[in-house]
């Protein structure tokens, strides 16, 4: 089989996508599949060759050449965090071309990038989330009806975006108009939640031969205010595989994140967030095309779990849906 592994993107992850790319990418060439990787940024769509060449990938049908052969990808593996791959935009041009793709479905993806959008679903499915308040850039901040409503401390987060790129946490009212600004400048619409206090819990979850399964659920401690950019890949913070929760928690956990991922109808691996508080799971997020580099938490817990990254990557490209 022809697998493309496409990585980068147009947002501020591309750097750590390529990263997850490099990775599957080493897998796959291990289960023996021909594996081509296609880098997906601003300046263009490329196939690059093992010796660095660079061949312009068709946006007709996905295809790029190869010495003198044209590839067709029977499979894509789609590593890109952010836009245009974890939020809908490709999968739905590779669902037009009917190419099988190893991520969730475009509106699947689409829902679950935008966090308003997302926990405004699932709220009505009993799904305990922060109390939020969105804003659209462009708008006047009305910081103390914000604050009324989220409390202090509290999360600022453009709306459509990962990797806490321009996420703060802010802990006195000054604060909240430059958290804003700064969110603005990743997304025109910011998202403010209440700070919960708890264990902060992130699991993967996937689909094989229609069952769902959750992966080994891992804590995520920081010395950092939060598990920010700096904490997630400069190495401050501590992710703990398998999370140091009763098995009580770690089944409630698991079963949450398993509900939400059939509730949106959802497939190929995602990973989901959770703070503990009091006991009760609420949910922070969803992301569809997770972290795969060396230091992400989904390939920690696949190795828990007892697989290699080798067979889990080669049976997401088995389960690939158009
Ligand atoms: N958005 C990053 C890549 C993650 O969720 O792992
Ligand atoms: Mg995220």
């Amino acid at each position: 089989k022809n697998v493309a592994v496409v990585m980068g993107g147009y947002s501020s992850e591309y750097e750590i996508s390529l990263n997850s790319g490099a990775v599957v990418f080493e897998e796959l060439d291990r289960a023996k599949y021909n594996v081509f990787a296609v880098h997906i940024l601003k300046e263009g769509w490329y196939y690059v060759a093992p010796k660095g060449d660079k061949h312009a990938v068709s946006k007709d049908d996905f295809s790029f050449k190869d010495g003198s052969t044209t590839v067709k990808p029977d499979v894509i593996f789609n590593t890109v965090h952010g836009t245009p791959g974890e939020d809908g935009f490709l999968q739905a041009y590779w669902n037009l071309l009917e190419i099988p793709q190893t991520s969730t479905g475009f509106y699947q993806a689409a829902l679950s990038f935008n966090k308003r959008d997302c926990l405004s679903v699932l709220k009505q499915f009993n799904i305990h989330c922060a109390n939020s308040y969105y804003i659209n850039q462009g708008n006047e901040i009305p910081s103390e009806e914000i604050v009324k409503k989220v409390g202090l401390p509290c999360f600022v987060k453009p709306n459509r975006a990962g990797s806490s790129f321009g996420v703060s946490k802010v802990k006195e009212l000054d604060m909240l108009i430059p958290s804003i600004e700064k969110a603005f400048a990743e997304d025109h619409e910011v998202i403010i939640e209440t700070a919960l206090v708890g264990v902060e819990v992130s699991v993967g979850v996937y689909k094989t031969n229609n069952t769902i399964n959750a992966l080994p659920v891992t804590e995520i401690v920081t010395e950092n205010d939060f598990f920010d950019y700096e904490a997630k890949y400069l190495g401050q913070s501590e992710e703990i595989t398998p999370a140091r929760i009763s098995e009580e928690e770690t089944k409630l956990v698991q079963e949450e994140a398993k509900r939400i991922y059939k509730l949106l109808n959802m497939s190929g691996v995602t990973r989901a967030e959770f703070i503990i508080q009091k006991g009760k799971p609420f949910f922070l997020e969803i992301n569809t095309t997770p972290g795969l580099s060396k230091e992400s938490i989904v390939p920690k817990q696949i190795r828990e779990a007892g697989m290699t990254l080798t067979e889990f990557f080669g049976m997401l490209v088995e389960e690939a849906e158009v």
